[in-house]
C-alpha cells in the first residue's frame, strides 16, 4: 500500500519537475498551515532530525504530510504544527503556543542541540522558514564557560501580495531568551508566537528571488568570475597548443611514412620507427573485454544523464529554494537512461568479438548500482541507528528498488539486446598478426604512472575553479543558480579530456607501446582521484562538518561522484582516442 502511495508520489513529483505548480490562494482568515519540517546542528547540512524529536510543542497525535519523492531524498519530514496563523490577520500581542514540563533528561536533549547550534526548519506555503533553537554565548576564556539560552518565543513576518503569499520569515529577537543554565527541574517553559503580515508589490514569480536574497544560511557563493575566466582561457589555449602541435606532428609522420614507403618498401621494418611500427598490433582487443565494455557503457549512459540533467536546470525546470528535486529526477533519469550503457556496452562488446553477451550486460548493470547500493545501505544504516531523516524510509527503499528491478535492470537488457545485434565488424584499418611485438622498455616520464598524473591533472585543473561552487551546492546549502556556467565547464572538461587523452596515445604509440586501450581509460579517468583529493581538502579546510555520520555521508557519496567521473572521463578519453588511431593509421600507405 505504502509502495502504491509512493509511486503516486514519484509520479506527482516527476510532474513536478515538468509543470510549474499552480499557486495556492487564500482569503482573508484562511488557515495558513505551518509544517515543522527539520532539525539539525547548522554545520552539517545533511544531518537532520525530525523536529519532533526534540522536546518542544507538539500536538497530541503527529499528523504527516506526505512528501514527493524529492522531499524525502533531501531528508524532509513535514509534520503539522500547533501554530494557528490566519491570512491577512495579525497575531500582535504573545500568543501561548503550548506550556512544556521538562525531565532532566530532556533538558539536557535541549541543551546540547544548542550547544551544537541546531537551527529548526518549518515550511509555509512551500516556503522554508528557518531559525536557531537557542542561543550560545561565550564566556570567560579561563575558565572556559559558555551561556545556554533558548529562543521561546517566535515572530512570524509574512509577506503577501493579493491573495499569495510571497514570503514569510521567523525573527527570535523580539523576546530576550530564556536561559538555561542552573535550571532546576522539572522545569516549566511557555512557548509563545506573534504574527505580522506585510504588503508587499512583489509578484509570486519573485518568490524565488526573493527567498535567495533572504537565506538563513550564509551566502559564500560569489562567483569569482575572474578566475573562471582565467581558467577558460588557459583551457581554450591548451586545447589550441594540444591541436596545433598534433596536426604539425602529424603531418610530418605522415610525409616521413609515406616518402619512406615508396623509397624502400621492402625492408620498411628494419630501420622504421614510431607508430607505424606497431599497426598489426595496435588494434590487438585489450584483455578484460568484459569490464572494459562495460566502463563504456555505463560511461555513455551517465554523460546522457549529466547533460540530460543540466539541460533540464537550464531550461530552470526545478524548483530553486528545494534541492531534492534535482535528486529525484537523476534517480528517475538513472532508471530510464539505463538503455544507453546496455546498448553501448553490448555493441562494443560484440564488435570486439566477445561472447558471452548475457555475462556482460548484468556486469554493465551491476557496475555503478552495486557499488552505489553498498555505500548507500552503510550510510543508511548508520543513519538509521541515528534517527536522522536522512535515513530514508522503507517505502522510499522499496520504491527505489522497483525502481531499478522494473524499470533501470530491463531497460539494461533491451538496450543490450538492440546493441548486440546492431553491432557491425570493429573494421580496423589495418590488420593484426597473430604474434604480439615486444615492447620497448620506456623511461619514467612515459610510463603508465606519469600518464595518469597528466591525463588526471590537466582535466582535474580545468575544473578546479568551479569544483569549489559545486562542492559547496552539494555539500552546503546554497542554490547553485548558474547552471550555464556549469554547462559551459563542463563541456570544457570534456573537451580537454579528449585532447589530452588523444596527446597521451600519440606519445604511447610513438613509443612502440600498443597497449593503449586500457592505458586511455585509466589516464584520464584518473581525474576522479584528484577530485577526491580536492574533496578531503574541502571537507577538511572549507567546510565545518563533523561527527561520524556526516564524515561517512560525505566520503561515501564523495568517492560515488569521484566514481562517476572516473567512468565519464575514460569514455570520452577512450572515444577520442580510438577515433585518433583510426584516423592516423587510415592516412598512411599501406604495404
Ligand atoms: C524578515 O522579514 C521581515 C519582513 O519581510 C524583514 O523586515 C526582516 O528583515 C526579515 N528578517 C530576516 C532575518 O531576514
Amino acid at each position: 500500500m505504502a509502495t502504491v502511495h509512493n509511486l503516486i508520489a514519484l509520479a506527482i513529483a516527476f510532474t513536478a519537475l515538468v509543470a510549474v505548480v499552480s499557486p495556492a490562494t487564500y482569503k482573508e482568515g484562511d488557515q495558513v498551515t505551518v509544517y515543522v519540517n527539520k532539525v539539525g546542528p547548522y554545520f552539517n547540512p545533511h544531518e537532520t532530525y525530525h523536529y519532533y524529536q526534540l522536546p518542544v510543542c507538539r500536538p497530541e497525535k503527529i499528523e504527516h504530510k506526505s512528501l514527493t519523492l524529492g522531499e524525502v531524498l533531501d531528508g524532509d519530514r513535514m509534520a503539522h504544527s500547533l501554530y494557528d496563523i490566519k491570512f491577512r490577520t495579525d497575531v500582535p500581542s504573545k500568543k501561548v503556543l503550548c506550556n512544556v514540563k521538562y525531565t532532566q533528561k530532556e533538558l539536557d536533549i535541549l541543551r546540547s542541540a544548542i550547544e551544537d547550534l541546531y537551527y529548526f526548519e518549518f515550511v509555509l506555503d512551500d516556503i522554508p522558514i528557518r531559525g536557531f533553537i537557542g542561543h550560545l554565548e561565550e564566556g570567560g576564556f579561563l575558565p572556559h564557560n559558555h551561556k545556554i539560552y533558548l529562543w521561546a518565543h517566535l515572530h512570524f513576518n509574512i509577506e503577501y501580495n493579493k491573495d499569495h503569499i510571497i514570503y514569510a520569515n521567523v525573527t527570535t529577537k523580539d523576546q530576550l531568551p530564556i536561559s538555561l543554565d542552573g535550571a532546576t527541574t522539572p522545569m516549566e517553559l511557555v512557548f509563545t508566537y506573534s504574527v505580522k503580515w506585510m504588503n508587499t508589490d512583489l509578484s509570486y514569480e519573485d518568490r524565488g528571488t526573493r527567498l535567495r536574497d533572504n537565506s538563513f544560511f550564509p551566502k559564500n557563493l560569489e562567483i569569482h568570475w575572474l578566475s573562471i575566466i582565467n581558467s577558460l582561457v588557459l583551457v581554450f589555449l591548451l586545447i589550441g597548443f594540444v591541436v596545433i602541435i598534433m596536426t604539425r606532428v602529424l603531418k610530418s609522420d605522415f610525409a616521413r611514412y609515406n616518402i619512406e614507403d615508396e623509397e624502400d618498401a621492402d625492408d620498411l621494418d628494419s630501420d622504421d620507427n614510431g607508430w607505424k611500427i606497431i599497426r598489426t598490433d595496435v588494434f590487438r582487443f585489450p584483455p578484460n573485454k568484459n569490464l572494459f565494455c562495460a566502463i563504456l557503457g555505463v560511461g555513455s549512459q551517465f554523460l546522457a544523464l549529466a547533460t540530460g540533467i543540466l539541460l533540464m536546470a537550464m531550461a530552470g525546470m526545478f524548483n530553486v529554494h528545494r534541492h531534492g528535486a534535482i535528486n529525484a529526477a537523476a534517480v528517475v533519469l538513472y532508471a530510464f537512461t539505463s538503455s544507453i550503457s546496455g546498448y553501448v556496452a553490448s555493441n562494443m562488446f560484440k564488435k570486439m568479438g566477445g561472447e558471452n553477451w548475457v555475462w556482460n550486460i548484468n556486469l554493465t548493470s551491476a557496475l555503478f548500482a552495486l557499488p552505489f547500493f553498498l555505500v548507500w545501505a552503510v550510510i543508511n544504516s548508520v543513519a538509521w541507528a541515528y534517527g536522522t531523516t536522512r535515513a530514508l524510509p522503507a517505502s522510499t527503499v522499496i520504491l527505489l528498488m522497483a525502481l531499478w528491478v522494473f524499470i533501470g535492470y530491463p531497460l539494461t537488457v533491451l538496450g543490450g539486446i538492440f546493441g548486440k545485434n546492431y553491432a557491425g565488424s570493429f573494421a580496423a584499418p589495418c590488420r593484426t598478426k597473430n604474434i604480439a611485438r615486444e615492447i620497448p622498455d620506456v623511461p619514467w616520464y612515459r610510463s603508465a604512472v606519469a600518464h595518469c598524473a597528466i591525463g588526471g591533472f590537466l582535466p582535474f585543473s580545468a575544473i578546479s575553479v568551479e569544483l569549489y561552487y559545486i562542492f559547496a551546492t552539494l555539500w552546503g546549502r546554497e542554490q547553485y543558480t548558474l547552471f550555464g556556467i556549469l554547462f559551459v565547464v563542463y563541456g570544457i572538461l570534456l573537451s580537454v579530456t579528449a585532447c589530452i587523452s588523444i596527446a597521451l596515445t600519440y606519445f604511447q604509440l610513438s613509443a612502440e607501446d600498443y597497449r593503449w586501450w586500457w592505458r586511455s581509460i585509466f589516464s584520464a579517468g584518473s581525474t576522479g582521484v584528484f577530485v577526491f583529493l580536492y574533496a578531503l581538502f574541502y571537507y577538511y579546510k572549507r567546510s565545518n562538518m563533523s561527527g561520524l555520520l556526516q564524515t561517512l555521508e560525505f566520503l561515501g557519496y564523495t568517492a560515488l561522484t569521484c566514481y562517476v567521473f572516473f567512468l565519464m572521463l575514460a569514455t570520452v578519453s577512450f572515444f577520442a582516442s580510438l577515433k585518433f588511431v583510426r584516423y592516423i593509421y587510415v592516412n598512411i600507405k599501406m604495404d
